[in-house]
């Protein structure tokens, strides 16, 4: 497919960006050029309120959207009045219903002002491609601009999600396992909370865990792992927050060096979950050719480890993380989405359609259809 440049807009939780590309090749080992990539996390902002507050998240991304735009322009060389683009990508979900509308209807400004077509973009499919633009390497991913080969399994991990889910073809996903109940990142969220740290919870919570597994060999303590021997891909977390909590209130202490036990024997039980319902799913479809870590928790470092452990029971597989920056919400990764969305459906470029009936869905699943296009 000929080469194809994308402007594309993300904001469907507490990160504004916009980036524009420009996408060539086999979709499963396209070229890219990313030509303008902004970003401005609302995180200090959400602070104080432990979470992400859906309209403050809202009233941000119309306040950044504008500047980030020309920002991402300035640095592409093209200006306002008519970028050569080719379509314009933006998330539609899931993610926070508010915050999508303000980048659907950004969007739908811009692509009336260019007329450019707009291609909506799953937010999941855009955390599963972020593997395929890598200029470095981390422990548990050496391929630098890797072929995605398929089928695959794909391990998201973020505040939002956490699930396990079978890619058969591009486009065709099952999700086989998922969260009953908080995501991963929400239990790194909502412990750091507890102890005290701001959001975001998960580089902190890790932070401190990496310096109690250099201080102390063993683990003072140990926390259940929830679901380990459910038989099943599902996860539940709600469990080990409140195992955490439990132990707060039993101690009754937060010196420094308990906070680092704690974040330690959480960590461990959060991600030996992780890691054996994966190699559990690999077992169970042992024609996988990829593995797929993605997400705002795939930049883990002990996440990164163990998942790269996995290579000695999986001697072919070939294992696929994001590089730092594409690890958390950016708008690189809509771009590349956008882009194999475009590779499998070209007639969604007609220019007949102009995304004005797009809607925002918060609940958007992978193995769902995306039914306003149908
Ligand atoms: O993918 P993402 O940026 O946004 C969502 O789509 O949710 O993920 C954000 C989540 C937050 O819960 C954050 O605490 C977590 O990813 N996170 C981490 C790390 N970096 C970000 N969790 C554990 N370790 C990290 N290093
Ligand atoms: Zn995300």
């Amino acid at each position: 497919m000929a080469g194809m440049r994308i402007l594309a807009i993300e904001t469907s939780c507490d990160e504004t960006a916009v980036a524009m590309l420009e996408i060539s090749g086999d979709p499963l080992k396209p070229s890219i050029r990313v030509l303008g990539n902004t970003l401005l996390s609302q995180a200090k902002l959400h602070e104080a309120f432990g979470g992400v507050y859906p309209n403050l998240a809202k009233r941000e991304h119309q306040k950044n959207l504008p500047p980030l735009l020309l920002a991402t322009l300035k640095q592409a060389g093209e200006d306002l009045e008519s970028p050569e683009i080719d379509f314009i990508a933006v998330t539609h979900g899931p993610g926070l219903e508010p915050a999508l509308w303000t980048g659907i209807t950004f969007a739908q400004e811009l692509s009336e002002k260019w007329q450019k077509p707009i291609i909506p973009v799953n937010h999941m499919e855009g955390h599963i491609f972020s593997v395929l633009y890598r200029t470095e390497t981390n422990p548990a991913s050496e391929i630098l601009n890797p072929k995605l080969t398929l089928p695959a399994i794909a391990l998201l991990v973020s505040g939002g999600h956490t699930e396990l889910v079978l890619i058969k073809a591009l486009g065709e996903y099952e999700i086989i396992g998922r969260t009953k109940d908080d995501a991963v990142g929400e239990a790194y969220d909502k412990v750091a909370r507890m102890l005290g740290l701001t959001y975001p919870g998960g580089p902190k919570i890790s932070a401190l865990a990496e310096n109690a597994r250099t201080k102390n060999r063993e683990a003072a303590f140990k926390f259940p792992r929830p679901m380990i021997g459910s038989g099943n891909f599902d996860f539940s977390y709600s469990g080990l927050k409140t195992a955490v909590l439990y132990k707060l209130r039993s101690e009754n202490r937060l010196d420094e060096e308990f906070k680092g036990e704690i974040a330690r024997a959480f960590e461990d039980a959060a991600i030996d979950v992780l890691v054996k319902k994966t190699s559990a799913a690999l077992r169970s479809n042992p024609h996988t050719e990829t593995l797929i870590v993605a997400g705002g928790v795939s930049a883990n470092k002990h996440l990164q480890s163990e998942i790269s452990k996995l290579a000695g029971e999986f001697p072919e597989l070939k294992i696929l993380l994001p590089q730092k920056d594409l690890a958390t919400d950016n708008a690189v990764m809509i771009g590349l989405a956008g882009f194999i969305e475009v590779s499998l459906h070209p007639e969604k470029l007609s220019t007949a359609y102009r995304g004005k009936a797009l809607v925002a869905d918060g609940n958007l699943s992978l193995d769902k259809e995306e039914k306003e296009l149908a």
